[in-house]
């Protein structure tokens, strides 16, 4: 028996040897990192406050949040404010010219989701990335202005304070033109990512936006963005209509006249976002409440933690290569679901019961060896029981009342396009990159995916984001979600493992290093010193290939609800995040 594994390794070896060095060469890398770095502090307790608690990307916005509470607004109203404040101070992921996802919870224990997600322009089509011979053009569904999908993000905001908010819209949005109008510092993190986008802010754009004034951004330089606030003032003064009609929306189109793109006047005024209805599932004594389609988000935690429930990680221990394993080959066979079954549901029939089912989800991990790391390329998607009928940021708040809200937002990747709309101050989205642009094809996060997720006009993408909420025994106990991609499920259910099975604090289980599979590529990313290097070893010897990843996966932002009642907040520190509340 032994010796048969020692054969398959050296087997394994041989194949390795023929065609894969780099890979193992970032096995030896990884292995070495994992012996010199412990991560962040996995026991360490977060802001503790007694009533309200915003956690967002950067201290300014967990301010802006924090002050509406203050000032008797509810979980929505500061909600709107941090959407609006964090697209002038954290412009690589907060906008106006993209969209998200969120979900809530009311006091009363009533749960909404809203997707606000962007949708592919009318006429955009199957194979508009493909040259004449079907060969995908590279960069072209990731920068420049065909990758834009139509934005959602001002009407998602309009309709959410419609539904709950409390406080006058005007006085909501007015904190973001203050920010914009006067000027804000910039930190060491933005000022680094200014200086790193310069030349694509140069290539892609029609005209000079603000974030190319200077030759290099230092930290503590203040970013003053005039058209921004301009827009966000005709935004803060007529609603839906201050960005989908009249001067913004002309300003839109006529970039995409000057850039090649396509998104119309028509795609502008009929864009909507719409409620629906969040996905739910019981996980021991854990209600999760997430998001559903066109985000895979929710059918993708919900599968992974009713696996998890399974298996003893809490005796097998956080992050022993017995759990790192177990949890491994679970994501593989999920998003392996993921590529085949998940697209927009207006558009696909997405198979949600089936791929929720229990028993279902118990069959896909039938073939899983605790010893021995399964082939990427032997796991395809699964057969769940057909329907019966046809660089993102995240923020979590909770107000004075327990009401809760979980917010994804993005432009896609950092700075999304990098096209600004020029006189108007702010970036496009190239959420496009989020279809498949060609059957198996990866896209900028190597997912690949086919037919449910491919370009149709006025279709949403496949969504990754996860805005989720965790009730315990029936009352509100954790609000979590994360940016990062591919990486934002693997996060969110780390995260939700870390508290709920180990016991971390909630600053704790944001800190704790961070690993992720996505089926294909057939690696594990691993944050620098996720895994112990016992560990590290014991998943080589099991047959996974592991590859480090610099910059962190993910960046969290979570507020738990302890014993006492009392909230901790849970701020990243892999980026400027803070919390702030009282
Ligand atoms: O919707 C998605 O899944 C992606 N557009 C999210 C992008 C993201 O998280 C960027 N951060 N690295």
């Amino acid at each position: 028996m032994r010796c048969n594994r020692v054969k398959n390794r050296i087997h394994t070896l041989k194949k390795e040897r023929a065609g894969l060095t780099f890979i193992r060469i970032t096995l030896i890398l990884a292995i070495i990192s994992f012996s010199g770095c412990a991560g962040w502090d996995t026991n360490e307790t977060g802001l503790v406050t007694d009533k309200a608690m915003v956690v967002t990307a950067h201290p300014l916005t967990s301010e802006v949040g924090a002050a509406i509470l203050r000032r008797g607004g509810n979980a929505v109203d500061a909600a709107v404010a941090v959407q609006f404040a964090l697209a002038v101070v954290y412009p690589d992921a907060g906008n106006i010219g993209g969209g998200g996802f969120l979900v809530l919870r009311q006091q009363d224990g009533s749960v909404d989701a809203l997707d606000y997600r962007e949708k592919a322009p009318g006429n955009a089509h199957r194979d508009m990335y493909l040259d004449a011979q079907g060969n995908v053009i590279t960069e072209l569904s990731f920068k420049g202005h065909l990758a834009a999908g139509v934005p959602g993000t001002v009407a998602g905001m309009v309709q959410l304070h419609q539904k709950y908010g409390s406080m006058p819209w005007a006085e909501l949005v007015q904190p973001a033109v203050e920010l914009a109008a006067k000027g804000f510092p910039l930190t060491r993190k933005e000022a680094k990512k200014l200086n790193d986008e310069r030349s694509d802010f140069i290539k892609y754009n029609t005209q000079r936006p603000a974030f190319i004034l200077q030759d290099r951004w230092r930290e503590g330089d203040t970013l003053r963005l005039r058209e921004l606030a301009y827009t966000l003032a005709r935004i803060r003064d007529q609603g839906r209509a201050g960005f989908y009609e009249g001067e913004t929306a002309a300003r839109i189109v006529a970039e995409m006249e000057r850039g090649g793109g396509i998104i119309s006047k028509e795609d502008l005024a009929a864009y909507r976002p719409v409620w629906r209805e969040p996905l739910r599932g019981q996980v021991g004594d854990y209600q999760v409440i997430s998001m559903p389609p066109p985000s895979s988000g929710g059918i993708a935690l919900l599968q992974l933690l009713n696996i998890a429930q399974n298996y003893p990680l809490e005796d097998w221990g956080w992050n022993a290569a017995r759990t790192a394993h177990l949890m491994v080959e679970a994501e593989r066979r999920v998003y392996a679901d993921r590529a085949r079954h998940v697209g927009d549901p207006d558009y696909y029939d997405v198979p949600v019961a089936g791929l929720l089912d229990t028993a279902y989800i118990r069959s896909r991990m039938r073939d899983v060896s605790l010893d021995r790391a399964t082939d990427s390329d032997a796991v395809a998607a699964g057969a769940p029981a057909p329907p019966e009928s046809p660089n993102t940021t995240h923020y979590s708040i909770v107000d004075p009342e327990g009401n809760a809200i979980s917010v994804t937002t993005t432009l896609n990747s950092s700075f999304g396009s990098k096209v600004f709309v020029g006189g108007a101050g702010f970036l496009l989205n190239n959420e496009m990159d989020d279809f498949s642009v060609k059957p198996g094809h990866p896209n900028s996060y190597g997912l690949v995916g086919g037919e449910a997720n491919a370009i149709a006009p006025d279709k949403r993408m496949l969504s990754s984001m996860t805005p989720t909420i965790l009730e315990k025994n029936g009352q509100l106990h954790l609000i979590i979600g994360s940016m990062g991609g591919s990486t934002i499920i693997t996060t969110v259910y780390q995260i939700i493992l870390n508290v709920t099975v180990h016991n971390m604090p909630m600053q704790g289980a944001v800190n704790a290093g961070r690993f992720h599979h996505q089926w294909k590529p057939d690696w594990i990313l691993c944050e620098w010193g996720a895994l112990g290097f016992g560990t590290g070893l014991k998943m080589w010897w099991r047959g996974h290939r592991i590859a480090p990843k610099s910059g962190g996966i993910g960046r969290a932002a979570g507020i738990l609800v302890r014993p006492d009642g009392r909230l901790e907040g849970g701020a990243d520190p892999r980026g400027d995040d803070a919390a702030a509340g009282f």
